[in-house]
């Protein structure tokens, strides 16, 4: 990562893991174990959790994140969860577009764009995902995949808005899997994201966009991935929900 240039931010992703008073627990482990971290930490934790993990780091560094968000402020939306809601209760940021989401979910590229323009609308971060699926990445195709991505996820999405934008890079096939991506197949997309951004922006636009990697990152592999110059922090699932693996994680991304 280029400290110089951007921030590092390490995000456990906590998918559908966690009750509200596991939540709290896991948060009072993690807390003292990030207090003198280099890096953003932050939690991305179910929506019924959202609340006690707010209030759990109050007065730490941790910040937190939920997982998704309609882009309607109100209405007949039975299930949904909309910016206001999430705001009035302290969160900061949003995982849109995540491939579970893409997949079992019917989530696309228009209604990520829509997530992600209203999130920025109301002041949430977003973080957006993008990434391959394996047999895209097989027919050699991962670049027009990650283009389209991200020119239609940012769609209208300003300069100034680009500001407040994370990306994360999540190949579909090392999600879960334990399969990661080396340090230099991460590198090289993250560094084609940047390179897109810089089209659809300019370069000192896109030099600032915290670009992370996703999809089997742990303890053991965070040193080099993060070593990595367009790889600027993790956006982890397993490996979120045991504290010491994701505080050992912050601590590479702070070096
Ligand atoms: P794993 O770290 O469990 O592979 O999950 C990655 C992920 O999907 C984070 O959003």
């Amino acid at each position: 990562m280029d400290k110089a240039k951007r921030k590092a931010i390490i995000a456990g992703n906590w998918k559908m893991n966690k009750t509200p008073s596991e939540a709290k627990a896991l948060l009072e482990e993690i807390k003292p174990l990030v207090s003198d971290a280099d890096c953003e930490v932050i939690a991305c934790v179910p929506y019924v959790d959202l609340a006690a993990a707010v209030e759990t780091v109050k007065g730490s560094n941790v910040k937190i994140g939920a997982e998704n968000v309609h882009w309607e402020e109100k209405g007949a939306f039975t299930g949904e969860i909309s910016t206001g809601m999430l705001k009035e209760i302290g969160v900061e940021y949003v995982v849109l577009g995540h491939s579970e989401r893409r997949q079992y979910f019917g989530e696309t590229d228009e209604t990520v764009n829509k997530r992600t323009k209203a999130a920025l609308a109301a002041g949430l971060k977003p973080i957006v995902c993008v990434g391959e699926l394996l047999w895209e990445r097989e027919c050699d195709i991962t670049e027009e995949v990650i283009a389209r991505q991200i020119k239609l996820d940012l769609w209208d999405v300003t300069e100034d808005e680009l500001k407040n934008v994370v990306i994360a890079y999540e190949p579909v096939w090392a999600i879960g899997t334990g399969k990661t991506a080396t340090a230099d197949q991460a590198e090289e997309v993250c560094a084609f994201i940047r390179a897109q951004l810089a089209k659809l922006y300019n370069q000192a636009a896109a030099d600032a966009v915290t670009i992370q990697y996703g999809g089997s990152m742990n303890d053991g592999n965070a040193d080099e991935l993060l070593g990595k110059t367009n790889v600027d922090g993790g956006l982890i699932g397993g490996a979120s929900l045991v504290a010491e693996k994701f505080a050992a994680i912050v601590k590479a991304a702070s070096k």
